[in-house]
């Protein structure tokens, strides 16, 4: 925790700055400036000014002294978001490549202070900069602090493709849409998700993978890894135990010929269902999980979308659609474990429109099954392993989500109200972790295989700790073939109130050989 002696006091100016064209604005005297100056917005959760502050600064490509001031002002006024403005004293606003360097490694300052950069605007005499409208590629003028969708600059950048991929076949990017009514594959909470990881991942499978033509995500998840390789002459292939995953993993990258006009007047329909009588759902998870209002409406079209539903690829994007909007009106802190004290979720749950590439879609393939048994029976390329670390199985955190998308409406138990999950506990979660591990490892059929693995260590907390060593992960993958680490930092998402010391994310890979 950071501690600032004089704590500034938030000033209310009642100006609401919600795009780069409001920020750059309100600092039009900097733009004939002929020293180089750096202003501060400090934003609450409604886009309004909390503060303004203005700082002279030798020249951007020469560092900034002044960040870590800024952003412990911005915990201090617990401020949502922060804008930076600087003044180009040339006449273009185009950032020199210095310029970038140094905003990307401010954002990356910003982020293990956990204070959320929203933009980085340049200002000059010809116009403005906005770094968020260049990495989410468009010239819309972007809402800065709305409600979850919006990623912060820093996710945008880590986002951003590697700078040595070669430029004749650029990798598809996931689409930072947060268009109205629409969502993306990573707009949702998930525990142990690897989005903002996928730079590093895709620089060592494309270093060490060359021009592969399949690729299998075993333990999807979300499924953003696959995604992140989806192209048309890419065949991914996506699995997980749980069929909420499978659900929306079939929606994003097994969808081949769903109509998208139909799903979104379908999605519309949904929307304007009016619920006000009890139902399973609101009876399980009213007043706890959700608003009563809200889990009326849940379990309500819950229930219509088994009747208006013409095809599976349809009843899957409609069921996705609804996990993903129920996911965001959830009184949680990110699971399903437990439900927050004080119901203040309030905000009306509204299904948005799933952002589907058809196109890529069309040699993909999508599995519900273990991965032990997936990997005997198919083959690829490369094999992506990101199984859970610990012994907090995924059917517990998740199981409201799970039981949404089943829909088979069984008994609940307990202050969670969860259903019996016998049947979709991991083994990776087990004392079995490790044999389980070698087994898959030795039946894959592939070229080259590469695991995320976190080193959380050994916690007072027996359910965070490693199932697998890495002396066994190391042991099984070098059956296969010699073995490489590659470390990044990275501060995980836990459940716990604490970080990790010494928390590390590893890609363990290895050329497959015998
Ligand atoms: C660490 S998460 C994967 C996160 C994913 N890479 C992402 O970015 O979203 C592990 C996933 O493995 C799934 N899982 C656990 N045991 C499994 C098994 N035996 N077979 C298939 N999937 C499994 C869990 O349901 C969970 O979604």
């Amino acid at each position: 925790m950071i501690k600032v002696k004089n704590r500034p006091k938030p000033v209310r100016f009642n100006v609401a700055v919600s795009t780069s064209e409001k920020a750059a604005s309100l600092v039009s005297e900097l733009k004939h400036k002929k020293k180089e100056f750096l202003t501060c917005l400090f934003l609450n959760s409604k886009n309004s000014l909390i503060k303004k502050e203005t700082f002279s600064i030798p020249a951007l490509g020469r560092g900034l002294p002044q960040a870590k001031h800024i952003f412990s002002a911005a915990i201090d006024l617990k401020a949502s978001g922060i804008v930076l403005l600087h003044n180009s004293t040339s006449a273009s606003p185009v950032p020199t490549r210095a310029d970038k360097t140094i905003v990307r490694q401010l954002v990356q300052t910003a982020k293990r202070m956990a204070v959320n950069v929203a933009d980085f605007v340049v200002v000059a005499k010809d116009g403005y900069y906005s770094f968020l409208n260049t990495y989410t590629n468009t010239s819309r003028t972007h809402s800065y602090i709305s409600e979850g969708i919006q990623p912060s600059l820093f996710d945008l950048i880590e986002y951003a493709p590697p700078a040595y991929i070669k430029k004749e076949t650029p990798l598809p990017d996931i689409k930072q849409k947060n268009q109205e009514g629409y969502f993306g594959i990573q707009n949702r909470r998930f525990l142990g998700n690897k989005f903002k990881l996928l730079s590093f991942i895709e620089e060592i499978t494309n270093e060490k993978c060359g021009d592969f033509k399949s690729l299998c995500d075993v333990f999807s998840g979300t499924g953003v890894v696959g995604a992140r390789f989806n192209r048309k002459d890419i065949r991914v292939i996506s699995n997980d135990v749980l069929y909420s995953n499978f659900v929306s993993l079939q929606t994003f990258l097994g969808t081949k010929t769903l109509n998208l006009k139909t799903l979104e007047k379908k999605i519309g329909y949904l929307n304007k269902i009016n619920a006000l009588s009890d139902n399973y759902f609101s009876e399980n998870y009213g007043n706890t999980f959700f608003s009563l209002e809200n889990a009326r409406k849940i379990g309500e079209i819950r229930e219509e979308i088994d009747k208006i539903a013409e095809n599976s690829e349809e009843k899957y994007a409609l069921i996705t659609s609804l996990i993903y909007a129920t996911d965001k009106v959830a009184n949680t802190v990110g699971h399903y474990d437990a439900f927050r004290k004080n119901l203040d979720s309030l905000r009306p749950v509204r299904l948005l429109i799933p952002d589907i590439d058809l196109a890529n879609n069309h040699n993909n393939e999508v599995y519900n099954e273990d991965a032990n048994s997936l990997v005997k029976r198919i083959e690829f390329d490369v094999l992506y392993m990101d199984p859970p670390y610990n012994s907090r199985q995924y059917c517990d955190a998740y199981h409201l989500l799970e039981n949404l998308a089943a829909w088979e409406k069984p008994e609940v138990f307990g202050k969670a109200k969860k259903m019996d999950r016998t049947n979709i506990k991991s083994g990776y979660c087990l004392k079995a972790a490790p044999i389980l591990f070698r087994e898959l490892v030795e039946n894959a059929r592939c070229k080259h295989i590469l695991v995320s693995y976190n080193n959380t260590g050994d916690s007072r907390d027996g359910r965070s700790n490693a199932r697998i060593s890495d002396d066994e992960m190391f042991r099984a993958l070098s059956s296969r073939g010699e073995v490489e680490i590659f470390t990044r930092d990275y501060k995980a998402f836990t459940t716990g109130k604490s970080d990790i010391p010494g928390n590390a994310e590893r890609i363990f890979y290895c050329k497959v050989v015998r």
